[in-house]
């Protein structure tokens, strides 16, 4: 892995600038939220193409504005505090979603002169050149670091930063659960997949009855198709006044077979290494698209090695691509699948009511997790899991938006 450590990055930060960004990272962290939320509108004002590649609904709930807050905060904090936590796993989740999103080298100046810009709207006459000069340091220092590593993965996946997307033709639609459909997707140029590793994920770039382009990232939810890949959606239905999720009700109501969507190379960290550790694969909800191609996985390569899957919903009947992962687990020696609905029908005396619960499920010591579902979900299964001595180096988890699981 390329990425620097702690340790090497903060060598790079100048002294000067070093005393500077002490002094100064409190303010800054304090006042962040209110700094990105003033960027975005000024980047946009200047910039209106950006908005077919920035996902307005993240902008709309504001979740993207925390996301790129926190972000920043933490590389200046692991920057003038060694004893600060390992930066490199948020570095690498960025970097694999800007791949899938075709972000250029060249995008970074715009991004670092409003960002900047909006550090003095927001923080005025206190924005002295000396201080104006350190940020703009870190600023770049961050930006080489993902310059660097985006480089890295486009050569890696053989993809060209000015033509990041490939079209596919839908070849099925599968209704998979209540407002729950699989699309199979085959490359219209006839070539091969992409290589694609077990629980990473597609952007898909889509365009709006209202002339609006937007991406979204899906999981693929299967990779065991050769020369097709699946992606399953989720319609996401608005509470509370708030609309119903734009691409995810696009997709479902208005992509049919035979019509062509545009798709970047898979991208992702949330892989499963090469071991021989027993997995315990805990989803919500969506979450449960990293759980079949993980599942088909070891199916494939290591059928000896212990698989339990433990799965949460709102009723069996939400409960996507539950037949196919117990299809397929049935090619594993020792696979074990546990659910929890709010709701469970009378006669469904294998699932359990209410909300996942952990504490009993036997596990082994060596137990390797991942989890993806909502970040509340995600939280109270770590919570459990750390009480039952489960180390959090083993826990590895799966966002489905921004990452504000540190936020
Ligand atoms: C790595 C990754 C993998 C993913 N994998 C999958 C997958 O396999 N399957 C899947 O179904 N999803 C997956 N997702 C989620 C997916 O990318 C989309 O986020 C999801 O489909 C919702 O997109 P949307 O356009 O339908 O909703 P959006 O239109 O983006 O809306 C999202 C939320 O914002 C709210 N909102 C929008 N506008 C406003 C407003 N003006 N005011 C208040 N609230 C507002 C909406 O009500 C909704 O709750 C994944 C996401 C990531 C990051
Ligand atoms: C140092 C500079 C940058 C930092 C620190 C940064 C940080 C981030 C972070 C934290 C995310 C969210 C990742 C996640 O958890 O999903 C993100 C996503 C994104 N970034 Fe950047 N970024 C930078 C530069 C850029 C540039 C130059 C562009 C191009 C204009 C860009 C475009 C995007 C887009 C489109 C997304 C997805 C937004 C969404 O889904 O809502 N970023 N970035």
């Amino acid at each position: 892995m390329s990425i620097a450590t702690p340790q090497s990055a903060q060598s790079l930060l100048s002294a000067r600038s070093e005393a500077v960004v002490q002094a100064t990272a409190g303010v800054v962290a304090e006042h962040a939220e209110q700094i990105t939320a003033r960027f975005y509108p000024r980047m946009f004002a200047e910039h209106p193409e950006l908005l077919r590649v920035f996902n307005q609904g993240n902008q709309a709930t504001g979740e993207q504005s925390r996301a790129l807050a926190a972000s920043v905060v933490a590389y200046a904090v692991q920057l003038i505090d060694p004893d600060a936590p390992s930066f490199a796993h948020v570095m690498r989740r960025i970097a694999h979603k800007h791949i899938t999103l075709g972000i250029r080298p060249e995008q970074y100046t715009i991004v670092g002169h409003h960002l900047l810009a909006a550090v003095g709207e927001v923080l005025g006459d206190a924005v002295t050149p000396e201080i104006a000069s350190a940020w703009d340091e870190v600023y770049w220092l961050f930006a080489t670091q993902l310059i660097a590593e985006e480089a890295r993965l486009y050569q890696q996946a053989g993809v060209d930063p000015a033509r990041p997307l490939r079209p596919y033709r839908v070849v099925r639609r599968i209704d998979e659960a209540h407002d729950v459909v699989s699309f199979v997707l085959e490359p219209t140029d006839g070539g091969e997949l992409p290589s694609i590793e077990p629980g990473q994920y597609v952007s898909v770039f889509v365009d709006l009855p209202d002339g609006v382009r937007q991406p979204r990232q899906y999981t693929v939810s299967s990779t065991a198709l050769g020369t097709r890949l699946q992606i399953t959606v989720s319609r996401v239905v608005g509470s509370d006044g708030a609309p119903d999720g734009q691409v995810s009700s696009f997709l479902l109501d208005h992509v049919a077979v035979g019509d062509v969507l545009e798709l970047s190379a898979p991208a992702g960290d949330f892989v499963v290494q090469s071991s021989d550790a027993p997995l315990l694969l805990a989803s919500a909800g969506a979450g449960i698209t990293t759980v079949l191609p993980i599942v088909e996985l070891i199916a494939r390569t290591q059928p000896q090695r212990k698989v339990i899957v433990a799965h949460a919903d709102r009723t069996a009947q939400d409960h996507a691509l539950r037949d196919t992962v117990q299809y397929v687990g049935r090619q594993i020696d020792d696979f074990t699948t546990y659910a929890w609905y709010e709701t469970v029908e009378p006669a469904d005396e294998d699932s359990r009511q209410g909300y996942m619960d952990l504490s009993e499920v036997p596990l082994d010591d060596d137990v390797q997790v991942f989890t993806c579902g909502p970040l509340p979900f995600m939280r109270h299964v770590r919570s459990t899991l750390l009480d039952r001595g489960v180390p959090a180096s083993r826990i590895r988890y799966e966002v489905f938006g921004p990452d504000l699981w540190d936020v």
